[in-house]
């Protein structure tokens, strides 16, 4: 009799497919009332939404639900207001952008629970949308509490849930929420699943990964993951000086996580096994701040003087990455290879963005994830649909890549 693998290599094999979950196209939806889950984290400057991506990319699903004549429930968090109402973290602002979008009246509720809400949910009409204030109000939310997820439930007959950048979260409105309704997966997590999943899971090749970032210790599960699938690894931004640190380089005052350096080294020693091409810049932008209006220097070679840190990649790199990417067909890119945010060290990261955006023009399939890579495409006025996709979440297109069970994802599996 053949052994059962044991639980890790078992689950990590049962990856998330798009037609292992229900999606709202194949349940009955006319004239009922839908209760979604939206990612409205969005971020709020002077009482406005600054950036509406992510109620954007809710358009397809909600517009579908109203052409069949649903009345539709909004919910979502915004920040982190930890259980207590805060006008800082109200989604009120939320609700006139919602309505620009999807082109019908939009009501705000301005609690997601008790008579407030229900008064306002009652009012609403079919082909209507109530937005209900911020669900992170109540504490209940985070605790995947039953009960409260019922009373979210009961606005509805159906469940639609199309907060990709929530699923990686076991929360009553991503979670327990399902055990009351008929649940679906909408239009935006149906997209994210079937290129985070598919395009990753089985891409074209060569496929190559570029990962940039602050730290080592966030990306160490998605490399490791990572060199499981990839023929190209680049690495660039603050993790990179960790790495060269392990080369046997000097950082100067570079960002280091020297307890790291060793994983550094056991990343790089199975690339190598697996036959990986592993690429680390060669070259750095320093400067002896971390300023945007001081004298830089670009450095020779992949050491950094003593007094100086590295900020972004160097001309040399840039030209050898590109080089790297060129024969590419399948690219992911999480996280920018300098500190785009200032104009001196934003050359790299447009360099990688626009790189994406030529290679998605000769065919090959382009995924982003992780929102400073999508703030990189922002200041560098990309369109986010010129790459194949950009996803709407951070950490959860991270997990998603790493292999982990996604709780708002298994919620939605057929049963
Ligand atoms: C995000 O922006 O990362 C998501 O909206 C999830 O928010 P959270 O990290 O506060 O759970
Ligand atoms: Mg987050």
């Amino acid at each position: 009799m053949q052994k059962r693998p044991p639980f890790q290599i078992f689950y990590r094999s049962s990856k998330m497919n798009l037609n292992d979950i229900v999606k709202m196209q194949d349940i009955n939806l006319d004239n009922k009332n839908v209760v979604v889950r939206v990612d409205y984290n969005v971020p709020i400057k002077d009482g406005k939404v600054d950036n509406p991506k992510r109620i954007a990319a809710t358009e397809k699903t909600i517009k579908y639900l109203l052409s069949k004549g649903c009345r539709v429930v909004l919910m979502s968090h915004l920040g982190r207001p930890k259980g207590k109402p805060s006008a800082e973290f109200s989604l009120a602002p939320v609700a006139p952008e919602v309505e620009k979008i999807m082109g019908v009246k939009v009501y705000f509720a301005k609690d997601c629970i008790g008579p407030e809400a229900q008064t306002v949910v009652n009012a609403a009409k079919k082909g209507e949308i109530v937005l209900l204030e911020n669900l992170r109000f109540h504490p209940e939310e985070e605790a995947n509490d039953k009960a409260f997820a019922r009373k979210l439930a009961s606005y509805g007959e159906v469940f639609v849930q199309d907060a990709f950048g929530t699923v990686h979260r076991a929360h009553a409105s991503t979670s327990a929420i399902t055990e009351f309704l008929p649940s679906a997966a909408g239009f935006l997590i149906q997209k994210e699943v079937e290129f985070l999943g598919g395009a990753l899971e089985t891409p074209k090749r060569p496929f190559a990964a570029i990962i940039g970032g602050a730290k080592v210790s966030d990306k160490i599960m998605v490399l490791n993951s990572l060199l499981n699938k990839v023929n190209v690894l680049i690495i660039g931004g603050g993790m990179a000086y960790t790495f060269i640190k392990a080369m046997g380089r000097t950082v100067g005052t570079s960002l280091l996580e020297a307890d790291k350096i060793e994983e550094a080294k056991s990343i790089m020693a199975s690339a190598k096994a697996k036959g990986v091409n592993f690429l680390l810049p060669v070259d750095h932008i320093c400067a002896k701040e971390f300023a945007d209006d001081v004298a830089t220097i670009t450095t020779e070679g992949a050491d950094i003087p003593d007094g100086y840190m590295g900020l972004d990649i160097g001309p040399k790199t840039i030209k050898i990455f590109e080089e790297a990417l060129a024969p590419c067909k399948t690219v992911f890119w999480n996280g920018p290879v300098g500190v785009f945010e200032m104009a001196s060290y934003a050359k790299g990261s447009f360099a990688i963005a626009k790189t994406l955006v030529g290679l998605t023009k000769g065919g090959a399939v382009t995924v982003i994830g992780g929102g400073d890579s999508l703030n990189v495409l922002k200041k560098a006025k990309i369109p986010g649909n010129e790459v194949s996709h950009a996803s709407t979440g951070g950490g959860a297109s991270m997990e998603f890549v790493e292999g982990k069970e996604l709780p708002g994802l298994t919620a939605l599996l057929k049963k």
